[in-house]
């Protein structure tokens, strides 16, 4: 084994193709040669308002939508973070740790919050130190994600070094990311400078994992383009942002690189690309599509699988923060 994975993400609404493409896809090809843990980060959803309802229903579809994209509950921890507690205990370490300049400076609170600052909750503005938490209480070595999480994971390199050498000790290890190729940063079907994300009012921008494969058709038959023709080289895409964001998916969806796509497409319309596309997203998504809405069928099932992955967590995190009080000097 190359390392231990830690990745997450949050039950807010349906998984989409950014999440899929920029990371869970990632994960499921990591197995083969990482140990690796993947939680579906609960406690993170609150960080916004969420009816008991919402928060179940959508923490069942994330499951049932890793496992439909390849995450085997059986080579890979798969669990739920409010079932572990040690996440939250050393969340509160790290709120000792880290400094409110270093929280101050990140981006994803200040868009979150937006004008409304005031009203925004304090675990949306210490949501990076839970993060942190969530990584090394594995002592994760490697943390596949979106671009969108680069920041998070240098504040989380930040608060392991500073505890380090608070403590003189070399506890925790420096996570490295893994952000990987042409969909790291998927972009909106509907404006290609914003990013493809579950908050956006228009369903028309993303398409998630519980989309049909007509809803898939239609999207990227309405997806946002222009009226050039595809280019043959990579630098003719800077200006050209939603057109660079649709070859990219094609990219990653089809495993090519982006040079292979524009020799494959350079010179013809949209008109012929899209449909192209949809072919091949909807031959990679339908499958996942089919075997997702099976397995939210049994629900019972799912919460076996939470149930024992928090179980196979616990038994990694109780040690680590059990060596953290003892370092720290609480009496255990
Ligand atoms: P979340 O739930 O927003 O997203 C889950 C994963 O999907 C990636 N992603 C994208 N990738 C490419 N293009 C997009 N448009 C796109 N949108 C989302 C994210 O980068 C992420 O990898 N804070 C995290 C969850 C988290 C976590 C962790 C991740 C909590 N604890 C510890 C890693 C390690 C988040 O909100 O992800």
């Amino acid at each position: 084994m190359k390392g231990r994975i830690f990745s997450g993400v949050q039950p807010t609404g349906n998984l989409h193709l950014g999440n899929y493409l920029g990371a869970i896809k990632n994960w499921a090809d990591l197995q083969k040669d990482f140990e690796c843990i993947y939680c579906v980060v609960d406690l993170h959803a609150v960080t916004v308002q969420r009816t008991p309802e919402e928060l179940k229903s959508d923490t069942f579809e994330v499951v049932a939508g890793l496992i439909a994209s390849g995450i085997d509950p059986e080579k890979s921890i798969l669990f739920n973070q409010s079932q572990v507690t040690h996440h939250s205990e050393l969340a509160w370490i790290f709120n000792c740790t880290a400094k409110l300049g270093w929280l101050n400076r990140m981006t994803q609170f200040k868009e979150k919050a937006g004008k409304n600052r005031e009203n925004a909750s304090v675990g949306l503005y210490v949501y990076p130190t839970l993060m942190a938490a969530d990584i090394l209480a594995y002592k994760a070595t490697h943390v596949p994600v979106g671009e969108d999480q680069k920041q998070h994971l240098e504040l989380t390199r930040d608060i392991a070094l500073a505890f380090n050498s608070s403590y003189e000790l070399d506890f925790f290890p420096l996570p490295e990311p893994q952000i990987f190729g042409s969909a790291s940063r998927v972009m909106s079907l509907r404006n290609g400078l914003s990013k493809m994300s579950k908050s956006d009012v228009s369903e028309y921008s993303r398409i998630n994992l519980k989309d049909t494969a007509t809803e898939i058709g239609l999207k990227l038959k309405k997806a946002k383009s222009d009226s050039n023709p595809i280019p043959f080289s990579k630098e003719e895409l800077k200006d050209r942002p939603e057109a660079s964001n649709l070859i990219g998916i094609y990219a990653a969806l089809s495993k090519k690189s982006e040079k292979e796509v524009l020799n494959e497409f350079g010179g013809k319309g949209f008109g012929v690309f899209k449909p192209a596309l949809a072919d091949l997203a909807v031959s990679v998504l339908e499958p996942i599509n089919t075997e997702l809405v099976k397995l939210l069928d049994d629900k019972s099932y799912l919460k076996m699988i939470l149930n024992n992955g928090s179980e196979k967590a616990k038994d990694i995190s109780s040690k680590v923060l059990s060596d953290v009080y003892k370092i720290m000097g609480f009496i255990r």
